[in-house]
């Protein structure tokens, strides 16, 4: 009897640190909810299969903005990421729970609403002025969003209160403290950078380009996709690139959209090339497949090596500039853009990010 009542507390006890380690404080899971007293409404950022949302970058900014829309109103936040495949194979929760649990969601009235790239911006500027909670009435808002709110969301007179802590932020920071705050590595991902870490860069500095290039003739995924930079331009890149070329000092990281600047640097730098395994795809317009899933884990991956480079080279792309953010410092940053050269750059620098963001 004894012995049971003793491995009943133990096993309770492993499954509570087991918990903590994963979500957070098991007693504050949802400490906005406690706090604050959250209403029972929900902003979803949303992205099902056969819908079409953007690529991870534009998911990103969707998932922030829905966040804000959240937080602003004490509304509840929730993520639905099923497109090439569940997201939380690749990202789990951190700081409180936003996992969608349709339960929630019985007798609740919803809609579903497709609000991007024009029709995202359109709504950015309404969310200077109008009452969110007005603009959407219903108990839960699906939204499938892929632009930058925070600079305009903060502008809203309404929201000055909850949003106070959004008034001395820069977008970069404003980013950063969202995604820390509420985004883990699933234990696959994390065991998967672990590795990483340990194997291939093995103590030393990293040197990293994330490279988008837009077509690749050799992938149908990319097919249409307009041209970001040309591969000639690359060598701007490699030959910065030379200085890092020492083994004993340096790894240089890339992570690309297409073969042939993947097979040119490892070329060039055959002693200290590294890259994560995954294949390379679109996780939006690649085929809803297993090989789409793996290339989706491979691209947050990625993303989570670049945002710990010692030097880091972006093209124009959202994931590379929300690595940056995350990443955080602005030195030894370098910005490639079609038709001018490689140059070094920071956060404020037209070459990083839009300026009529
Ligand atoms: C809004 O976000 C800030 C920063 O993470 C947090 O301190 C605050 O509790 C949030 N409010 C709500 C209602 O979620
Ligand atoms: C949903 O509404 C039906 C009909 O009013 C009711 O019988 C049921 O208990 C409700 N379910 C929940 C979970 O509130
Ligand atoms: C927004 O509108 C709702 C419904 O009319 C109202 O309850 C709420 O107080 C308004 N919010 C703000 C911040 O004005
Ligand atoms: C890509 O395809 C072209 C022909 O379309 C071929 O010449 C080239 O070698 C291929 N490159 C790679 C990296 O597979
Ligand atoms: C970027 O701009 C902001 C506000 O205009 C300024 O406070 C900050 O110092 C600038 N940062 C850099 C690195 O130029
Ligand atoms: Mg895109």
């Amino acid at each position: 009897m004894i012995g049971k009542f003793k491995i009943g507390v133990l096993s309770t006890l492993t499954v509570v640190i087991f918990y903590e380690f994963y979500y957070g404080s098991l007693f504050d899971r949802e400490p906005r909810l406690s706090v604050l007293r959250l209403k029972d409404k929900y902003f979803v950022y949303s992205c099902k299969r056969g819908m079409t949302c953007g690529g991870w970058g534009d998911r990103q900014k969707g998932i922030i903005a829905l966040y804000l829309m959240a937080n602003a109103t004490n509304s509840k936040f929730r993520i639905q990421i099923e497109k090439p495949c569940d997201f939380t194979s690749a990202i789990q929760p951190k700081s409180f729970n936003w996992i969608l649990n349709k339960n929630e969601f019985i007798n609740k009235s919803s809609e579903r609403r497709h609000i991007l790239d024009r029709h995202g911006r359109a709504l950015r500027d309404k969310l200077t002025k109008v009452n969110i909670t007005e603009h959407f009435p219903r108990d839960v808002s699906y939204l499938t969003i892929n632009s930058e709110f925070s600079h305009y969301i903060r502008q809203n007179k309404l929201y000055s209160q909850s949003l106070a802590w959004l008034k001395h932020l820069s977008m970069a920071e404003i980013f950063a403290t969202i995604w820390r705050d509420i985004m883990t590595l699933s234990p696959e991902l994390q065991k998967r950078y672990q590795q990483f870490v340990a194997t291939r860069v093995a103590g030393k500095k990293l040197a990293c380009a994330q490279i988008r290039i837009g077509p690749d003739p050799n992938n149908s995924d990319f097919n249409g996709e307009y041209r970001v930079i040309t591969v000639a331009q690359t060598a701007q890149v490699w030959n910065l690139f030379q200085k890092y070329n020492d083994p004993d000092k340096y790894k240089i990281f890339l992570t690309t959209d297409n073969q042939e600047v993947r097979l040119k640097a490892k070329t060039l730098f055959p002693g200290v090339f590294i890259e994560s395994d995954g294949p390379i795809g679109h996780v939006d317009k690649g085929p809803e497949t297993e090989k789409t899933c793996h290339a989706f884990k491979k691209v947050i991956l990625d993303q989570h090596i670049l945002s710990t480079c010692d030097v880091l080279v972006t093209s124009w792309s959202g994931i590379g500039r929300h690595a940056a953010y995350v990443r955080g410092k602005e030195s030894d940053l370098y910005c490639l853009l079609k038709d001018k050269d490689l140059r070094p750059c920071n956060f404020n620098s037209s070459l990083f990010q839009p300026s009529n963001w």
